[in-house]
């Protein structure tokens, strides 16, 4: 995300320190990842060492087994960029708590090492090795592990109190950490009189008071409802983007990995199997386990304009006469074709009956015929999930622009149906937390034989909501106003 320049939530998020002074020691400093892991195996058992040992050679689990070891975590190798969320995702068994636990000290590696923040773990004394969790990394839990005599502000102030901080200051940092969590007005309830979520948010202020720049979380919102579940994942997303903080997040649930994970790793049996973004695993699963594993997520709420829209092969240039721009699409067989300027900005679409028309008028420009035309454009991050509606509603595929409304690639519907069939439209599941939007919005778009905005008598503007639209020219041209 956003790797080691230095960004404005992160600076901000250090009180007490000159901001300007702090950023640019760190513009200087060599760039060190947040959190590092480094060949790190966790085997339970007597026989651990040598277990690792017969791993690194090449056995399986079960030779381990046969020792009466445990392998937990294989071989993890990662690293984690300052302000990103990475996601630790698999199966119940897989290794994941045991993984987390040793990237905060808790359980030492039977092999490999931790960094946090550059500093080496391996070899730190107790005494060391407290003092460094308590400056850089919190844990949330999936159980809140609240006490349930203390009031929601001591609570969170709780992880203060241990470190011994004076009772003024531990108070004001809870304070604030509980109205970052919109907790602010509860301070003084006790944690019975609170909801599930907002127990698990005293959790999470708890974290925040520390002021630790690492977060992690094990299997965090869990335990919640889904709809709970869904508010705390907006408001973890929300938080990340104020505060910036590196998070380690583990769950057993594909969509939260994806809705979260800036970056994922998908484990099994101990083992990392793959790491990417959400986009990289869904298209390009390691193995047949990712593939399985990936193949009933909710792909619109993943995948984004830029992973399904096909190359604008084909753009003219806003000079070119309504003969030349009917050849192109008569070339390509597509119905209408997208006009930019010298610079490839999008200025519009036009379509082949509207063409026609203009060349038995005997107009030469095709200036005219842009006004009528909607193109819609979105951003290259927009999520398929939001593309449903306007790709209904407009007769030419969905034009994919930069900031500067430069022509990066077209979406024809065809292509978000196939987009989307691939691995099963949200349609035919229930039960995920995502469901209910995924269904409203795929059920706003009809299949494209059913367009009745498209002109009855043009065969090609059907065909261009199969295919790009767009036929490169050689002479892009300026359109005069
Ligand atoms: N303290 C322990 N002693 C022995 N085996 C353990 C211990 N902790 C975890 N395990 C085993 O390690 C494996 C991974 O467990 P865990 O990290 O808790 O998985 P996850 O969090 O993915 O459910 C499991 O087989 C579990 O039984
Ligand atoms: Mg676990």
């Amino acid at each position: 995300m956003s790797p080691h320049e230095v960004d404005g939530p992160e600076c901000s998020a250090v009180t007490g320190v000159d901001v300007d002074v702090w950023c640019a020691t760190r513009t200087t400093r060599e760039p060190v990842p947040a959190v590092r892991a480094q060949k790190l195996y966790k085997l339970f058992g007597r026989r651990a060492d040598e277990a690792v040992r017969l791993l690194e050679q090449g056995a399986d689990r079960e030779a381990v087994r046969k020792l009466g070891v445990t392998p937990a975590v294989i071989d993890a190798s990662f690293e984690v960029e300052d302000g990103e969320i990475f996601v630790v995702m698999g199966l119940s068994g897989s290794g994941k708590s045991t993984l987390l636990r040793m990237l905060n000290g808790l359980l030492r590696p039977t092999s490999g090492e931790v960094h946090i923040d550059g500093t080496r773990l391996t070899g730190l004394s107790a005494k060391a090795l407290r003092s460094l969790r308590q400056q850089k990394v919190s844990m949330v839990f999936q159980h809140f592990a609240l006490l349930p005599h203390r009031t929601v502000g001591e609570n969170a102030a709780y992880g203060l109190e241990v470190q011994r901080v004076p009772k003024a200051e531990r108070e004001e940092r809870a304070r604030k950490a509980l109205d970052l969590v919109g907790l602010g007005a509860w301070a003084d309830h006790l944690p019975t009189q609170l909801s599930g979520g907002m127990r698990q948010r005293v959790g999470l202020a708890r974290a925040l008071a520390a002021g630790t720049d690492v977060l992690l979380m094990d299997e965090a919102f869990s335990a919640l409802d889904p709809l709970i579940r869904r508010e705390m994942q907006d408001q973890l997303l929300e938080l990340q983007s104020r505060l910036g903080k590196t998070i380690v997040f583990i769950t057993h649930d594909l969509n939260e990995a994806m809705r979260l994970g800036d970056r994922i790793a998908m484990m099994r049996d101990g083992r990392i199997v793959q790491i990417g973004t959400a986009e990289e695993i869904l298209q390009d699963p390691a193995n047949d386990y990712v593939a399985q594993f990936v193949q009933d997520v909710d792909r619109s709420r993943v995948l984004t304009a830029s992973a399904v829209m096909e190359q604008p092969v084909a753009v003219v240039g806003a000079r070119s006469g309504p003969r030349q721009a009917l050849r192109s699409m008569r070339e390509h067989q597509v119905g209408a074709a997208f006009v930019v300027d010298r610079e490839r900005r999008l200025l519009g679409a036009v379509r082949d009956d509207a063409t026609a028309d203009a060349l038995r008028r005997g107009e030469e420009s095709l200036a005219s015929l842009l006004d009528d035309h909607e193109v819609v454009t979105v951003s290259p991050d927009t999520l398929v999930a939001d593309l449903l509606t306007p790709s209904a509603e407009c007769p030419v595929p969905l034009a994919v622009v930069d900031d500067e409304n430069r022509l990066l690639g077209v979406v024809p519907r065809a292509t978000l149906l196939a987009a989307l069939g691939n691995g099963g439209s949200a349609e035919s599941r229930g039960g995920d937390v995502r469901g209910e939007d995924t269904r409203r919005s795929a059920s706003a778009a009809p299949p494209p034989e059913s367009s009745a905005d498209l002109e009855p008598s043009s065969r090609g503007a059907q065909l261009a909501t199969e295919r790009s639209a767009v036929t490169e020219v050689d002479d892009v041209e300026e359109v005069k106003p």
